[in-house]
């Protein structure tokens, strides 16, 4: 990102930035096994509500805040103000929660990619093969850490001009890929059901306690999914234009973010009402929900091991973007902290990797029998930085914004280029009132409910 600094040379080169640090494992294997858990239509209405309310002020938010002071995440916030500056390296915090486990998954991912292109796709149809993957620790450990090894060759590299090039080809590529293989879908007997239970809600049997959790589960996502509350967008906010838009930006962003995850579940979640029955066993399969019921879809196809082969090299491609983000703001906060040099602070980033990551292996191996908190030790990571760290980061950032610098800090601009903020009523009150509402029921929920 270093020859970002002297910022992005057009608009589309933030709106595609943004993208690729949002569309990752995110939107292909989070968002559809959420879907799935959480009642499907219901998630789905929630969330897309959450999207262009919630989403839509924090994004507007972190890349104001960023291109107004013109600072990286832990600056912008001792800019807007000095009581507010740690802010900055809480957020700055959460990509070290996040990366390890988030490389542990995509390694995950370039697994399948290697069943499938190395002709075995038939074992991955088998409903123990992604259990006896991830229970066997030694595999795990290898693709993770070619993995992690690829996102920091990316990131000592630099690379970023090539990824950026390669994303405008290769996004395009993967919508159409997986409209195709949703589209495929559809039209399997058997998948009505499942094209029912995710896109029409149904309340019936939805007590309070069901939705609470269903809200603060999709507000996990959405900051997960939006790259959110973890200095990103502040950033990346810093290296944008003054003439561009940034209301219309977020829109875009959001938009392509939301599009991609909603398309993801079409596939995914239909396939588990064709393949599994729609039983809720199958439906709350978690985490291994993709890899387990992707492969069944591919072995239905007429040249599908091609099509799977095809889809698991896009989906790792969508995760390296989003990894190398990741990656890239630990690598600027331990520069910037320890005057490391790039390379130097790059592998001192990737032992810390190493390091977290093999807890998340082991914690689906031998350390299966270990909980914290009731969670395997993945999932403790992923709801302590979703659930925890970022409506912590968030609820603050409202504090700020709403009642200390106040909206009009941000509404200047939003201003900037001329245009008039369309959204701004609806911004003022998410982010006085609203959202930290919100944020504050979603820190309290865990107290009394087991998501
Ligand atoms: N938004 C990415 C995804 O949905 O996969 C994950 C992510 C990338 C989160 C980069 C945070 C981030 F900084």
């Amino acid at each position: 990102m270093e020859e970002k600094k002297d910022g992005f040379g057009s608009k589309i080169g933030f709106i595609l930035a943004a993208a690729g640090s949002a569309v990752g494992l995110g939107n292909i294997w989070r968002f559809p096994y959420l879907a799935a858990k959480y009642g499907g239509g219901i998630f789905l209405l929630i969330y897309i509500i959450l999207v262009v309310t919630f989403g839509f002020s924090l994004m507007v938010t972190e890349i104001s805040l960023g291109r107004k002071t013109g600072s990286s995440v832990i600056g912008a916030y001792k800019n807007a103000d000095r009581r507010f500056g740690f802010l900055g390296p809480v957020a700055a915090l959460v990509p070290f929660i996040i990366t390890p486990y988030y490389c542990v998954i995509g390694g995950w991912v370039l697994k399948y990619l290697f069943t499938f292109i190395s002709g075995q796709a038939h074992l991955a149809t088998d409903d123990g093969y992604f259990g006896g993957f991830i229970a066997e620790a030694g595999q795990s450990t290898v693709f993770f850490i070619i993995y992690a090894t690829l996102t920091a060759l990316i990131v000592i590299f630099g690379v970023e001009k090539g990824i950026e090039n390669v994303s405008k080809i290769l996004m395009p590529v993967l919508v159409a890929l997986s409209l195709g293989i949703a589209i495929y879908v559809m039209t399997l007997p058997g998948a009505g059901a499942g094209i029912k239970y995710y896109l029409l809600p149904n309340f019936e049997g939805f007590t309070l306690s069901k939705f609470l959790k269903t809200i603060v589960a999709a507000m996990g996502q959405l900051f997960y999914s939006m790259s959110l509350a973890m200095g990103i967008m502040v950033t990346y906010g810093s290296y944008m234009r003054k003439q561009d838009s940034i209301e219309a930006s977020t829109r875009q962003v959001s938009f392509f973010d939301t599009s991609i995850a909603i398309i993801a579940g079409l596939i995914i979640v239909p396939s588990v009402f064709i393949f599994s029955g729609g039983d809720s066993d199958a439906l709350n399969a978690g985490p291994g929900l993709m890899f387990v019921t992707l492969p069944k879809v591919f072995d239905s196809m007429k040249g599908g091991h091609i099509a799977g082969g095809a889809f698991f090299v896009l989906v790792a491609f969508a995760a390296l973007t989003s990894s190398v983000s990741l990656l890239e703001t630990m690598v600027s906060i331990v520069t910037e902290k320890f005057g490391l040099k790039r390379t130097g602070s790059t592998i001192v980033c990737l032992i810390i990797v190493f390091v977290m990551g093999m807890l998340s292996v082991l914690g689906y191996s031998s350390w299966e029998s270990v909980t914290i908190f009731g969670y395997q030790i993945l999932d403790f990571f992923d709801f302590i930085s979703n659930n925890v760290m970022m409506p912590i980061v968030a609820l603050l950032t409202c504090v700020l914004i709403g009642y200390v610098v106040k909206p009009k800090y941000i509404e200047e601009e939003t201003t900037l280029n001329g245009e008039e903020f369309k959204a701004k009523g609806l911004y003022e009150i998410m982010t006085r009132f609203v959202c930290p509402i919100f944020m504050i029921i979603i820190l309290l929920t865990p107290l009394f409910v087991k998501l």
